[in-house]
């Protein structure tokens, strides 16, 4: 029966992209390759918008090429992406045509939206997407947020969606970003980000002798104005954030997530866009284990933190901004691992990522953060920030309350004791905490 799919479906899609699915076939649609460098986008679009292909089945061994920005409405549709989407590493098309999201003016390659449908994609490291991201870390050398980088995928204004056994491989950029958006579950999924350039000369005097080929901008998974997220069994390589909560995430659960190198679990960044209100709450995460990656500048820079843009706007985003509020509240950490972290858990109220010296407004940030448990971390720091192992710099008007460390052991190396450092921090139980003005 594939033998028969496969040679109808050749033969249709040489002629024009109709597909369909055939009597007996029930409502699988089965695409091969047209190959020798064809773009197989439209034969695959052509599936997902044929009314009686239900599912639509890309078997493995198969690599399909793509070479033109995807919008999938999947609703009610089985994709089952066994093989692999390879994203064209045509740098300019992507730049100026990647479509548009209204996050920072950030682009992504392909949107996933509508209501009640499945994507599986070929398991552990196998099928799914290949981004072709070392285009991509080859121009960015580092330089954050830089325009025209599509994110892999943009689960977009979708419900009821599950995502499973799905890898990103050399994602372009984030791996995904689900944004308006309500009962999405990601399941097994597989993300590596890793940059095979030479080490390059030292730019930043933080790159030591490493070379400045960072792998930014690659972060596994960011929510943002969605709810009831659910993220389980997940193994990231990267040099971002791992996971990422932005403004409106809201009854997220994630467990059982192994990240190796990059930023940890990043709450932020919030108030970005000024006058507008971020609000993360109800977040359960639970064994959740964070390792140095082997690969160049593979430190891993912290477990968990929260990051919170100054409370003035200063430049436009995605690398200015400040002056937004918001809120977060109930969020509980627990049986967390890590290894060699920078600084494990840390609080950042006055970020930017723009050239501005913002030193005099750094207790200008409304962002709250309150009712945090972190409940048994247990690892090492790098013991680059010498002892430090948790630092809340809270913001004067809006101070941190309630964070509650309960079984916290973060180690460090020798000759470094464990500092613990609060401001602004109302309520901090179960570490020593003092403030950093001593
Ligand atoms: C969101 O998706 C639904 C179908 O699932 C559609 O009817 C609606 O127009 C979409 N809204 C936007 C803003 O894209
Ligand atoms: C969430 O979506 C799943 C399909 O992925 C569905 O089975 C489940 O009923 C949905 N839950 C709610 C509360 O709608
Ligand atoms: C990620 O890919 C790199 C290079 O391809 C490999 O060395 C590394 O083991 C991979 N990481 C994981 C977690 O699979
Ligand atoms: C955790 O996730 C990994 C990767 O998907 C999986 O191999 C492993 O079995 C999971 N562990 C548990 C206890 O489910
Ligand atoms: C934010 O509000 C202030 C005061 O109302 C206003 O001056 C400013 O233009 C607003 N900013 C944006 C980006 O809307
Ligand atoms: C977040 O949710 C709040 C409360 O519902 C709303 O006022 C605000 O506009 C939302 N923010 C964004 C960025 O959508
Ligand atoms: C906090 O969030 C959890 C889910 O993550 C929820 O079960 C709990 O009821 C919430 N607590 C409050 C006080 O809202
Ligand atoms: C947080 O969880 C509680 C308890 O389930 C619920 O009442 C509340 O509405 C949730 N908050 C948000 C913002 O969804
Ligand atoms: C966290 O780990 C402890 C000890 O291994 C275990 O007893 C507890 O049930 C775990 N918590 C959750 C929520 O799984
Ligand atoms: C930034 O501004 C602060 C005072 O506002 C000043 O003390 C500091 O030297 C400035 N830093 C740089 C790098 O200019
Ligand atoms: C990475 O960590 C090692 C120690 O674990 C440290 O010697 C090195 O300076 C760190 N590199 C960066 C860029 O922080
Ligand atoms: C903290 O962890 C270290 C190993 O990393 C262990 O030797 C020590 O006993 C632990 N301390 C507590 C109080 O659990």
């Amino acid at each position: 029966m594939l033998s028969r799919n496969f040679f109808l479906l050749a033969f249709l899609s040489s002629a024009a992209t109709q597909i369909r699915a055939w009597p007996g076939d029930n409502g699988v649609c089965t695409i091969i390759p047209n190959g020798n460098g064809r773009d197989d986008s439209d034969q695959i679009l052509a599936a997902i918008n044929a009314p009686d292909c239900n599912e639509i089945l890309l078997p493995q061994p198969y690599t399909y090429s793509i070479q033109q920005r995807l919008l999938t409405d999947l609703s009610n549709k089985v994709f089952n992406v066994y093989g692999t989407l390879l994203f064209s590493d045509d740098l300019a098309y992507w730049i100026n045509n990647s479509w548009v999201t209204d996050f920072d003016t950030l682009q992504t390659a392909w949107i996933a939206t509508g209501d009640n449908w499945v994507m599986s994609g070929g398991g552990f490291n196998q099928g799914g997407i290949d981004g072709n991201g070392q285009a991509w870390y080859t121009r960015a050398q580092g330089y954050g947020n830089q325009p025209g980088r599509p994110m892999s995928l943009y689960i977009s204004n979708a419900t009821n969606a599950l995502v499973k056994d799905f890898s990103i491989r050399q994602p372009q950029f984030w791996a995904f970003f689900v944004d308006q958006s309500k009962n999405i579950t990601l399941d097994g999924v597989y993300v590596n980000a890793t940059n095979h350039d030479p080490a390059e000369p030292p730019a930043d005097p933080r790159d030591g002798n490493l070379g400045n080929n960072w792998v930014i901008n690659t972060d596994g998974i960011d929510t943002y104005r969605s709810d009831q997220i659910t993220i389980t069994n997940w193994v990231v390589q990267n040099g971002d954030d791992c996971v990422a909560y932005k403004g409106n995430s809201t009854n997220i659960f994630v467990s059982n997530v192994t990240c190796h190198g990059g930023n940890g679990i990043a709450f932020g960044s919030l108030g970005q866009y000024q006058n507008r209100t971020d609000n993360v709450e109800n977040i359960t995460m639970i064994d959740i284990n964070l390792l140095p990656s082997n690969v160049l500048n593979g430190n891993l820079t912290g477990a968990a933190y929260f990051k919170a843009w100054v409370g003035v706007s200063m430049g436009t985003p995605p690398n200015g901004g400040g002056g937004g509020t918001g809120l977060v509240n109930n969020v509980t950490l627990e049986n967390f691992t890590f290894q060699d972290a920078d600084l494990p858990v840390y609080l950042q109220s006055c970020l930017t990522y723009s050239a501005y010296n913002v030193t005099q407004y750094c207790n200008t940030s409304t962002l709250e953060f309150e009712n945090v448990v972190l409940k048994n971390f247990q690892g090492t720091s790098s013991g680059v920030n010498n002892g430090s192992v948790v630092s809340l710099v809270c913001s004067p008007s809006a101070p941190c309350q309630n964070f509650d460390f309960v079984d916290f052991n973060a180690t460090v190396p020798a000759p470094y004791t464990p500092q613990y450092t609060c401001d602004n921090a109302v309520n901090v139980t179960g570490i020593d905490c003092i403030s950093s003005s001593g």
